[in-house]
């Protein structure tokens, strides 16, 4: 029987070092199906190990994940405690994958208000994998942009950091992202045109891509389209663009 064909893609450069994607859409993908909202939740976690692992074909180094904002509580009982347990199962189910391919697993956000026994799971997760080089996977999970700040503005003060020694690149490692570099590319799944509290210090100058497709059927060649896109874009961090020689 004839094996199907392998999509291949043609090499991009710039390729982004740091991408960062905000999965909307889950609770759309599952209506349009006539679906409980939990079963696009379902999907969306399932479609993260295929991106994950196009990124790593494609040559990006960090991938940050928007999985729970700090807003996302205020959606029904049901649906947070679904969205809890649906890390817990996954941790469980995929860490020892993750790990044999070399994936680094950090977490971005407030360990405080998630339930001890997740928060156990969540440290096991980057302890295991702390040593692995081949991608890092980002995982914002309760985290919030805004709280992200204040947390950093507190520990800088318990600090007792002299006001006239905080530079942007001190401030950026009280950030949860530590020594993570800032995204180069936001992408955003579900169509929408706004950052949701998503990187707001990081994201100063990262390219912003949108898509209207759901986050669970966002696939390599939509992964693909975006990296392509940014590779085409012209980044000018408030310079002037370079001089076309005479
Ligand atoms: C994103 O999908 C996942 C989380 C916010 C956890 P949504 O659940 O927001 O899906 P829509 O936007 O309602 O379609
Ligand atoms: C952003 O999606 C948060 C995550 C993807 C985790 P939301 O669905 O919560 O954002 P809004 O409410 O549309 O801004
Ligand atoms: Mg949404």
């Amino acid at each position: 029987m004839a094996k199907k064909q392998e999509a291949t893609y043609p090499p991009i450069s710039p390729v982004p070092y740091h991408v960062g994607i905000i999965m909307d859409g889950n609770g759309r993908w599952a209506k349009r199906r006539g679906l409980p909202r939990q079963m696009g939740h379902r999907a969306g976690v399932n479609n993260i190990q295929p991106v994950l692992e196009g990124c790593v074909e494609f040559g990006v180094k960090v991938l940050t994940i928007y999985a729970f904002s700090t807003e996302n509580w205020h959606r029904p009982p049901e649906e947070v405690s679904g969205l809890m347990q649906l890390l817990g199962y996954t941790i469980r189910r995929r860490l020892s994958e993750l790990h044999k391919n070399g994936v680094q697993i950090r977490h971005s956000g407030r360990l405080e208000g998630i339930n001890p026994e997740l928060q156990e799971q969540i440290r096991h997760a980057l302890e295991v994998t702390k040593n692995n080089d081949r991608i890092i996977l980002n995982v914002a999970f309760n985290y919030g942009g805004r709280s992200e700040i204040l947390d950093a503005v507190r520990q800088i003060i318990r600090d007792g950091i002299d006001p006239d020694e905080l530079t942007e690149e001190v401030f950026s490692r009280y950030l949860y992202t530590g020594d993570l570099p800032d995204p180069d590319l936001i992408i955003r799944t579900g169509g929408e045109y706004r950052l949701s509290n998503f990187l707001i210090w990081q994201a100063a100058y990262s390219e912003y891509y949108t898509t209207p497709t759901y986050w669970p059927d966002f696939d390599k060649d939509e992964l693909y389209k975006a990296l392509a896109e940014y590779a085409a874009r012209e980044r000018r961090f408030g310079r002037v663009p370079d001089a076309t020689p005479a």
